[in-house]
């Protein structure tokens, strides 16, 4: 079931365009995340479905309703923003229990919804404390524990962990994506850390100067890319200049062929860009079907889990291989001559 569904909607300030007419529809229970640089028309898009931020264009429906002229209080979502607004002077259990004296709830039941919230979001013992005695971890909870209260169907947060330290948020980020899979939550989530939109994500929309660039599964951006801004945004990537040189050969800047699977048609003579993940190249020989090519070691990092090769292929491009570390990598030395390969299917060719 479509829970909200975006129609042409764009923002222009001026001749600025914040957002270009962008289509979208979100499935009911789907986690959705507004992924991109900054400045790329996250925050606008989400503003537009919670109705802050007015569309100059287009249509925004929810739950089978045209809700775009209809006030933010009254569309029925839960927001958590970056800063979490607790109210300093009230306690934990009174910050939570403000939205549901405001909806007018007897007294008996504000307090079993609030008992019941601080159990899920595993922090019962805290009712009674202010908020500034509380960590910034604990204190994200409650902004969370705030907004499922009134157990909003679609709940909307705009970079609700960037305050927080590396191994908190994600510690956040399974909490958040537990309590949205356990309570059948439909969320839209902005974030610009790859890997949190990584781990959290149904869906993720990548986000290029106000425009949705691709939306897809985690996979599906990582693995089928259909622009080098993707595949450079999405992990890390090798993106070698080449040219169309015959149905399934591109030819590199240094002259050299290689053999590539792609889905679009290509002309030949056209510029394209070639896709290698660091973590398909391998610094040996492969397989006899595969493709290699010359280069040399400029330097090696050991990085606990992986060892980065930093290569410069003959010709000058630079191209960076990753590998398992074993603890026993014989670890190439600055100069040495190598020879890396790949499989065929694990090359993309990308537009220019
Ligand atoms: N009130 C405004 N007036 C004019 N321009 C605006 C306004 N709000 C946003 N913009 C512009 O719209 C574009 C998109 O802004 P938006 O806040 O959606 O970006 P974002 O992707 O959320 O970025 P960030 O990651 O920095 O939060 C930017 O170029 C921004 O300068
Ligand atoms: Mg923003």
């Amino acid at each position: 079931m479509v829970k909200v569904q975006l129609n042409d909607v764009e923002k222009r300030y001026g001749p600025t365009v914040a957002l270009a007419p962008t289509n979208l529809s979100v499935t009911e229970g789907e986690f959705l995340t507004l992924l991109g640089p900054s400045g790329s028309g996250k925050t606008t898009l989400l503003n537009i479905v919670s109705g802050m931020t007015e569309p100059t264009g287009g249509e925004v429906w929810i739950d089978g309703v045209d809700v775009t002229n209809v006030p933010s209080a009254k569309r029925g979502l839960g927001m958590v923003f970056q800063s979490y607004a607790l109210m300093p002077h009230m306690t934990i259990f009174q910050n939570i229990a403000f939205p549901l004296q405001i909806r007018g709830l007897p007294r008996e039941e504000i307090r079993r919804k609030v008992e019941d919230v601080l159990e899920l979001v595993q922090l019962p013992h805290v009712a009674g404390r202010k908020p500034k005695e509380l960590s910034g971890g604990q204190q994200q909870r409650i902004a969370l524990a705030r907004c499922i209260v009134y157990d909003p169907s679609i709940i909307l947060m705009d970079e609700p962990l960037g305050a927080l330290d590396k191994k908190l948020r994600e510690q956040m980020q399974l909490e958040i994506k537990r309590l949205q899979v356990q309570l059948g939550i439909t969320m839209l989530y902005v974030t610009h850390d790859q890997e949190e939109a990584m781990t959290m994500s149904d869906r993720i929309i990548l986000m290029n100067n106000g425009s949705a660039e691709q939306i897809g599964t985690p996979n599906e951006l990582y693995f089928q890319p259909n622009s080098s801004f993707v595949a450079d945004f999405i992990g890390q990537s090798n993106l070698l200049d080449a040219t169309v040189a015959g149905e399934d050969r591109v030819r590199l800047v240094n002259g050299e062929i290689i053999t590539v699977r792609h889905d679009a048609p290509l002309s030949h003579g056209q510029s394209v860009k070639v896709l290698l993940r660091p973590e398909v190249l391998h610094l040996r020989e492969i397989d006899a079907g595969g493709n290699r090519l010359d280069a040399t070691i400029r330097g090696s990092v050991i990085s606990g889990s992986t060892v980065k090769h930093f290569l410069e292929l003959d010709g000058g491009t630079s191209v960076l291989v990753e590998e398992l570390s074993n603890g026993t990598n014989a670890a190439p030395a600055p100069g040495d001559r190598v020879t890396i390969s790949w499989s065929v299917g694990q090359a993309r060719v990308l537009p220019a």
